[in-house]
């Protein structure tokens, strides 16, 4: 649809060399180009590219454990890719169950607090109740630990072993609100139950 003698509208997509960055309704002007009202498909899109870099992580991970029956060194391989590869990881690490409490395990990022009460902040919640915690924003949930200020959001997933019994939990933090949904759940509880679940 032209709109004037310079400026044109029409619905398309936005690429990035191969990648398709954004689905919606395009305006064109003589100095360039916008995008407006990108709305669902670009939160398709992101997703899509967050589950492509889960799919890439988990590959990576799997190649660097395969052997070893050592959870430590595979807590510190699983830590190393997704701190590393996946955006807004600010704080990734485990702590591990030891003598009835949460021990700092391997972990990257600021310092960590050295350990946690079951039952305390979201990693002891999500001990407690053996699920997944998923924190929008950290400063509405009752409790939480502050090991660096600078976290916004956070997600914590429980770990066990073959038998089902609890060994430690994964603790990833972001600057971000709203950082991670159903897919960083999904994906990481199914890094921990393979590799350190043996599921
Ligand atoms: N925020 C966590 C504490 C651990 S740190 O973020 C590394 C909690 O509330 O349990």
């Amino acid at each position: 649809m032209i709109l004037s003698k310079n400026i044109s509208k029409s619905t398309g997509s936005v690429f990035s060399g191969k990648n398709l960055i954004a689905h919606g309704t395009i305006v064109v002007r003589n100095e360039g180009l916008s995008v407006l009202s990108l709305g669902n498909t670009l939160k398709a899109t992101m997703s899509f590219e967050k589950e492509r870099d889960y799919q890439r992580c988990r590959a990576r991970i799997e190649a660097l454990c395969e052997g070893s029956d050592d959870q430590i060194a595979k807590m510190a391989s699983i830590v190393g890719v997704l701190h590393n590869e996946m955006n807004d990881f600010f704080w990734t690490g485990f702590y591990r169950v030891v003598e009835g409490r949460l021990v700092i395990g391997p972990y990257q990022g600021t310092v960590g607090c050295l350990s946690i009460e079951i039952g305390k902040g979201v990693c002891g919640k999500a001990a407690a109740r053996g699920k997944t915690q998923v924190v929008e924003d950290v400063h509405d949930f009752p409790g939480h630990i502050a090991c660096d200020e600078r976290s916004k959001s956070e997600i914590v997933v429980p770990v066990t072993d073959e038998s089902g019994a609890l060994i430690a939990i994964l603790d990833v933090d972001s600057l971000e609100k709203g950082a991670f949904d159903e897919i960083d759940r999904e994906c990481l509880e199914g890094i921990v139950a393979h590799i350190l679940g043996g599921r």
